[in-house]
């Protein structure tokens, strides 16, 4: 492996994502032959306008194709011809969708609110085409199924990193609001505690306001559930309980490839990650200790100090190579990222975390399931993982949480009232 290689692979590839930069590429086209950077404002707003217009047109004519191109990828999959999907030739490392996106429509839905057409310096950009696809797979939601069920990240996606979710969070009266509808809640968040005690401390807000809410019924509150260490533990709403979590025995949860999981092998696993973390610890020379648990190793930085974005990186990329290349690493699904601040290697990932909570509700379907989550690159972050198992919504901090959750109350009453 050259370095040049080595340079491409590990910080180009895993730090895109390839659909969205490819999207990105196809709108690019229009944005440069269509924008007017010459044009002074208030002299020919008229002609900005219809420069405008027709650019929108192009960039919808554009969703409109992918929208297309999505649609005979789904076909193919359902026929089990993965590899005569178009789409798949194109951008090879896209996955599956577990509803059809509504692309072209999202794509007016976003040009109304952030005006991308109407951009003469700025091409339609990496944020613009996320969120696009995120109002997109709303849709495709909303339109072809009900959603039961909604999965959330904890740390970036419900509350800023490294903090709690207080009873001041404006995404509250919107969990309560899905409760309400009858929707299933799932925390599931990579932090990894046994204790009630250590989510209640996190989730106090969340957990007071379902206790305080005299509208919901017992078995509304029931809907909703934490899954603490990606896939590891378990916990359900219970009033009765003095922090208003009850443990759910592996038992009643576990999916049947679970049961090999054992013991044995986790240790060993977690025992190559630990010296490998140890190892990178001193060759970077990193402010950190190592913390140990039953389902997980990480490091953290000692009080007072930072570790930086590549320093984090390459922990994370150096462990993940090693636990891969090691015998129980091809045994045992595990996932390395990086948590903003520490870096951690959990035993299971969020894919098995969500298909977990789908069971424990009885066995609810990838395509009336949305994770949402901020870590959506295919290196070092972990609700990329949830992809395999649900509809997903990459957001990039808690207030564009909100800012979905209402949207997403606007298209269902839209399309309730238009049926
Ligand atoms: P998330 O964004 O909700 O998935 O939370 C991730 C953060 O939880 C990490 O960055 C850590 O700071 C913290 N954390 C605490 N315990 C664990 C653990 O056992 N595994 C992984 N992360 C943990
Ligand atoms: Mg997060």
């Amino acid at each position: 492996m050259t370095t040049r290689y080595r340079v491409e692979y590990a910080l180009k590839t895993h730090r895109r994502d390839q659909l969205i930069e490819w999207i990105k590429g196809l709108l690019a086209v229009p944005f440069v032959l269509h924008s007017q950077p010459t044009v002074v404002f208030h002299e020919e707003s008229i002609r900005l306008a219809a420069v405008a217009t027709a650019t929108q047109q192009r960039y919808a004519e554009i969703m409109r194709d992918v929208e297309l191109l999505i649609k005979d990828h789904i076909n193919h999959n359902n026929r089990s011809l993965p590899g005569k999907s178009k789409l798949k030739l194109l951008v090879p490392t896209v996955g599956h969708f577990f509803t059809p996106l509504l692309l072209e429509d999202a794509f007016i839905y976003q040009d109304q609110r952030r005006h991308i057409s109407r951009r003469r310096f700025v091409a339609p950009s990496f944020n613009d085409v996320r969120l696009t696809l995120n109002t997109a797979q709303l849709m495709g939601l909303v339109r072809s199924s009900a959603i039961r069920l909604l999965t959330f990240d904890g740390d970036v996606t419900l509350y800023e990193d490294g903090c709690c979710l207080d009873g001041d969070n404006p995404v509250l009266s919107r969990l309560l609001r899905l409760l309400s509808q009858g929707k299933k809640i799932g925390i599931v968040t990579a932090a990894g505690y046994t204790e009630p005690s250590h989510y209640y401390l996190r989730l106090k807000g969340l957990l007071d306001a379902v206790k305080a809410d005299t509208s919901l019924t017992p078995d509304q509150k029931s809907g909703l559930i934490v899954m603490g260490g990606e896939s590891n533990f378990l916990f359900r709403y219970d009033q009765s309980s003095p922090h208003l979590l009850s443990f759910v025995p592996r038992s009643e949860w576990m999916l049947d490839e679970m049961h090999t999981w054992n013991d044995k092998d986790i240790d060993e696993l977690l025992n190559v990650a630990e010296a490998s973390l140890r190892e990178c610890v001193s060759n970077l020379s990193l402010p950190a200790n190592v913390l140990r648990k039953s389902r997980a190793v990480g490091i953290y930085p000692v009080k007072g100090k930072k570790m930086h974005r590549e320093q984090l990186e390459e922990t994370v990329l150096v462990v993940q190579n090693m636990v891969e290349r090691s015998e129980v690493g091809k045994k045992l699904p595990f996932c390395a990222f990086n948590g903003g601040n520490d870096v951690f290697i959990d035993i299971g990932d969020k894919s098995w975390g969500v298909r977990a909570c789908q069971r424990y509700f009885g066995g609810i379907d990838r395509s009336t399931t949305l994770h949402v989550g901020d870590q959506f690159l295919s290196a070092g972050a972990n609700d990329f993982k949830a992809r395999t198992a649900c509809t997903t919504a990459w957001i990039a901090n808690p207030a564009e949480t909100v800012q979905l959750l209402d949207e997403m109350f606007e298209l269902e009453s839209e399309y309730s009232k238009g049926e």
